[in-house]
């Protein structure tokens, strides 16, 4: 069935080369007080710190700092972040960095005025944000996760190993974001495979679940196309800048809403994914990969008509002489096969997760699902398939 919806994105995004240029004109839209946020260093050693303070002393700003929000944002980090906007009455924050920063100054805006315990509220409960927020904008320096242009924010609660996100209203969107691919150049491999992946993965959570003659599956087909060609372009020359900024926009799109209109989803590899992080700290497109083909394995027969659309759309698979099982089988081998090119792991025990782990993350993974929803046990044995892979 197709659902009714509302789209609704507000994010400005100022895309290119020149992009940052347009930072002066943003931030003195805002009040005085700006905090600015970033993760472990990469933006000091590459030199985008400095230009950065140069504009925000230009706008005539009083900046303080939270860095070293570290890849799978902790909630104490988070904390860190609400302290500093309580005491110095922040009136925006800037976000310097990937998914990680962006999703914990998420927390920071909606926490700062909340009364109330914010890991509980928000995140568990997922309560409705009804206090004061404040407006964010961000620097885009890794491609992936397509917080820069959603509400989306996952923190993890170290104590409780738990790894839980959520999604803010259009409020609480970046109200800019500017996105440079070449700010990705200096990105370590292995986390653009990651975030190629994770861009990957969105849209096949958004993809296999239901069955209608949709214009968003349409969409997707592209967007995959897009991705898979772009990031084989990308792996051989890191610094093609088409390539790049394919990367970039796509991952954008994946997760801006836009694709998902008028869809039911299934989001359980992401599920899964976030409890595996929780106990290993693993890169999340990384996990995503490891976990996904099990995954697909297991649910291809509850969507066999739309498996068999992706074999056929996304890797061209020719059905002629073949039955349904077999065009759809072919269409997760070549998955398979891109996920082992792009250089992702096929398995979990490759990042760390340890066979007494298991069962820990499988009880605590959220349930659901697009063709099927799983039962723990059912996490418990794609986890083991995934532990177990050999070539
Ligand atoms: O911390 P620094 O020193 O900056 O280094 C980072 C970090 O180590 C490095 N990096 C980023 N840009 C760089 C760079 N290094 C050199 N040059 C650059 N230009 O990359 C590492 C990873 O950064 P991180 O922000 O953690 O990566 P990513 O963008 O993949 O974010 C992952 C987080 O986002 C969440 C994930 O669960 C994970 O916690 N997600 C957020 C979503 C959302 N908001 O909608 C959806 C996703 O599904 C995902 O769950
Ligand atoms: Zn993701």
């Amino acid at each position: 069935m197709l659902y009714d919806f509302i789209y609704d994105n507000p994010t400005k995004i100022y895309f290119g080369k020149n992009s940052l240029d347009n930072l002066y004109g943003e931030l003195i839209k805002y009040g005085k007080n700006v905090l600015l946020a970033y993760g472990g260093g990469s933006i000091k050693r590459y030199g985008l710190y400095d230009k950065i303070k140069d504009i925000l002393n230009k706008a005539n700003k009083n900046v303080f700092e939270l860095s070293n929000i570290l890849p799978n944002p902790s909630y104490s980090k988070l904390l860190e972040g609400v302290e500093i906007v309580r005491k110095n009455n922040i009136d925006f924050i800037l976000a310097v960095g990937g998914g990680s920063v962006i999703d914990c100054v998420k927390g920071i805006s909606a926490g700062s005025y909340h009364k109330g315990d914010i890991w509980q509220d928000l995140y568990i409960n997922q309560k409705p944000v009804t206090s004061k927020v404040i407006p964010i904008g961000t620097i885009l320096t890794m491609a992936g996760t397509g917080s820069e242009a959603n509400g989306g924010s996952v923190i993890t609660n170290d104590d409780v190993h738990i790894k839980k996100g959520r999604v803010y209203p259009s409020l609480l969107y970046p109200k800019f974001s500017i996105l440079n691919p070449e700010l990705t150049y200096t990105v370590p491999t292995l986390q653009v495979i990651s975030g190629i992946f994770d861009t990957i993965s969105h849209l096949l959570e958004q993809y296999f679940s239901g069955d209608d003659d949709n214009t968003s599956d349409y969409l997707i087909e592209a967007l995959l196309r897009s991705e898979i060609h772009s990031s084989y372009l990308a792996l051989k020359d890191m610094k093609d800048y088409i390539a790049r900024s394919n990367l970039m926009w796509n991952a954008t799109l994946a997760l801006n809403t836009l694709v998902g209109c008028a869809k039911s989803q299934d989001w359980q590899v992401h599920s899964i994914e976030h409890q595996l992080s929780a106990y290993t700290n693993c890169s999340h497109g990384l996990g995503l990969a490891a976990v996904s083909i099990p995954y697909y394995k297991h649910i291809y027969k509850y969507g066999l008509d739309k498996f068999v659309k992706f074999a056929i759309n996304v890797f061209n698979i020719n059905p002629s002489n073949k039955d349904k099982q077999e065009i759809a089988l072919e269409g997760i081998s070549k998955l398979k096969d891109y996920i082992k090119d792009i250089g992702c792991p096929l398995s979990i025990k490759e990042l760390g997760a340890k066979e007494e782990q298991l069962q820990a993350i499988a009880d605590s993974t959220d349930l659901g699902g697009g063709y099927k929803d799983l039962t723990s046990q059912e996490v418990l044995m794609i986890l083991e398939e995934s532990y177990n892979y050999t070539e």
